[in-house]
């Protein structure tokens, strides 16, 4: 099975660029921001857990994302492998993947980074808000703490993932059609 993550800031564009991926290479994508939206709107138990600190734009736990993850690896089957998209976001949630994958001798295949400056996160998000209607790209606040989540926690995977030698980045300034073509540039590799 090969293991991509999708990773970038949010508003990047990973799940814009991870649905022809996932046509393209036969992946199985999993967003854990979709799964989380998936439960808040089931009104289940984690749904509730986390929509307080999603509104705010802080992460959820990581034993959370990590058993979702873990269960969508057991369940899904018939694809060349899986697409992350949002996961992992902490360093802990880094090396529980890597342990993960272990128990079955695999490995993360490639990191897959689509950078974008700050200024362009909020006008993606200002954008998507009026098209989506999700609840963390409704306030300002919500998603600056959303930029500084993701400098404080995620960014250090850049650095994990570099000297993983997994890391390949690319710029994600452009049209769709551009930075899709850059990331399959990339991916057509692995
Ligand atoms: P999540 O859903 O993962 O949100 P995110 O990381 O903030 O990323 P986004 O979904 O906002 O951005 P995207 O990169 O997918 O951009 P998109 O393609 O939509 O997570 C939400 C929350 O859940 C987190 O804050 C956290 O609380 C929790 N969570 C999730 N995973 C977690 C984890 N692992 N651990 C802990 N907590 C977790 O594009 C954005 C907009 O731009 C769209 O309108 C799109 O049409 C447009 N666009 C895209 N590309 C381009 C382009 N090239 N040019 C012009 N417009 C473009
Ligand atoms: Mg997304």
């Amino acid at each position: 099975m090969k293991y991509f993550i999708l990773f970038g800031p949010p508003g990047a564009g990973k799940g814009t660029q991870a649905s022809s991926m996932v046509e393209k290479y036969n992946l199985h994508h999993i967003s854990t921001g979709e799964l989380l939206r998936k439960e808040i709107a089931a009104g289940s138990e984690l749904g509730l857990k986390a929509k307080s600190l999603i509104d705010a734009g802080s992460l959820v736990p990581d034993e959370i994302v990590e058993g979702m993850i873990e269960s969508e690896f057991r369940s899904v089957k018939n694809v060349a492998g899986f697409l992350l998209d949002g996961f992992p976001r902490t360093t802990a949630q880094a090396e529980a993947l890597d342990k993960m994958l272990a128990k079955t001798g695999e490995e993360v295949t490639a990191v897959v980074s689509i950078m974008i400056p700050d200024e362009m996160i909020k006008e993606r998000i200002r954008h998507r808000a009026s098209i989506e209607g999700r609840a963390d790209d409704a306030k300002e606040e919500t998603i600056n703490n959303r930029i500084k989540t993701y400098h404080d926690k995620t960014e250090p995977l850049v650095g994990f993932y570099r000297n993983a030698g997994k890391y390949n980045e690319i710029d994600g300034v452009g049209t769709i059609d551009e930075v899709r073509s850059k990331i399959c540039g990339l991916m057509d590799k692995f």
